[in-house]
């Protein structure tokens, strides 16, 4: 009983050691999208055509599953670098048999992304500016941006969902294209 109980502590701390590292390394916890939040996310999805969905951070999986099991013709890719949730959305990928799926442990920043491309993400305001950057500068393949609650600085979305919670929360649209000019 005791070396179980020994166990059991070790893996709580390893599990709250690594979210905290992470959190730290990368300024953001992998706090998931809301049930509302992604709701939106996929709807305003619907409206970007066929080419690929890529979650720049894409946390326990809360909106690549749904939107991959909804979707099993498009391809769906989710980067993030935080190991648990990476190794928990890898796992219901495999259970849920997500073929469409990608789900890789890398740096978004550095990536390069596919023609015509859809991001989603759930970031933070200074995650934002460095997104702008990359997509104006390094990425103009990417058709649209999807954001849960955080702008593009500076730039008109196409269409903004108002979530029905406390805050009537954002989920923006942007067109690169306008956005370019
Ligand atoms: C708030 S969570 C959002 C998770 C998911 N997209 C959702 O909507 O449920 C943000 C995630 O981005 C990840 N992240 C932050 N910066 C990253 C980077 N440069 N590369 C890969 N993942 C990153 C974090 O580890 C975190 O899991």
């Amino acid at each position: 009983m005791i070396i179980f109980d020994v166990l059991l502590l070790i893996t709580m701390a390893f599990i709250a050691m690594s979210l905290i590292y992470s959190t730290i390394k990368l300024g953001i916890s992998p706090m998931p999208s809301s049930k509302k939040a992604y709701k939106a996310m996929l709807a305003l999805a619907d409206e970007t055509g066929t080419g690929p969905i890529v979650d720049f951070g894409s946390g326990w999986g809360n909106f690549v599953i749904p939107m991959a099991k909804r979707n099993p013709q498009r391809q769906v890719i989710g980067y993030e670098l935080s190991l648990l949730p990476w190794l928990s959305s890898r796992l219901l990928k495999k259970i849920g048999r997500l073929n469409n799926l990608t789900l890789y442990r890398q740096n978004f920043y550095q990536v390069n992304l596919p023609a015509a491309a859809v991001i989603v993400c759930y970031l933070y305001p200074q995650a934002m500016h460095k997104i702008k950057h990359k997509l104006l500068t390094k990425q103009p393949k990417v058709d649209f941006l999807i954001s849960n609650n955080f702008a593009l600085p500076s730039c008109q979305p196409e269409k903004i969902i108002r979530l029905d919670d406390f805050y009537k929360s954002p989920v923006y649209l942007y067109k690169m294209a306008k956005i370019k000019g």
